[in-house]
């Protein structure tokens, strides 16, 4: 291979690892703005807010993480694990979805929702 393609190549391979990292920082920054304020996402983190750590939530059973005290009846009786299709009816309206639930939360963006959703993958 003469040496101009393979600077083609490797600068290809460049813009992608950019490109994919934009996309993760982006859906950081979405996930900041719509659920920080009620969830972590630091491993072992325990303080307690308003709703459970997320770190690992993906394919976790609904309502198990233990250093929070506050599920709600219906959650924990919702026998749901949380895949994309669970994620994506949540996160379009909680309270809909799962009746009795306690986190007050509406996305009607589809694009926003896989965004977080693919977001919430990361995290393991
Ligand atoms: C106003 C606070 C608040 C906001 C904002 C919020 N949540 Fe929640 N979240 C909660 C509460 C409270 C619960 C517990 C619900 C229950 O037990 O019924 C919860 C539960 C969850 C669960 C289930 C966790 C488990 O252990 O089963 C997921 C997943 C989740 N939220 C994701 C999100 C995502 C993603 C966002 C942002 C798009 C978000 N939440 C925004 C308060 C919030």
């Amino acid at each position: 291979m003469r040496e101009g393609s393979l600077k083609l190549l490797l600068i290809f391979f460049i813009a992608i690892l950019i490109h994919q990292s934009q996309i993760i920082a982006g859906a950081n920054e979405l996930f900041i703005k719509n659920c920080a304020t009620c969830h972590s996402v630091q491993k072992g983190d325990k303080t307690l807010r308003a709703g459970p750590n997320l770190w690992g939530v993906f394919g976790r059973k609904a309502a198990t993480h233990k250093s929070y005290p506050m599920y709600s009846e219906a959650l924990q009786k919702s026998k749901i694990v949380w895949n994309d299709d669970h994620l994506d009816k949540w996160l379009t309206n909680s309270r809909e979805y799962v009746k009795g639930s306690i986190m007050m939360y509406a996305q009607s963006d589809a694009g926003v929702r896989k965004n977080i959703i693919n977001y919430l993958k990361t995290l393991k």
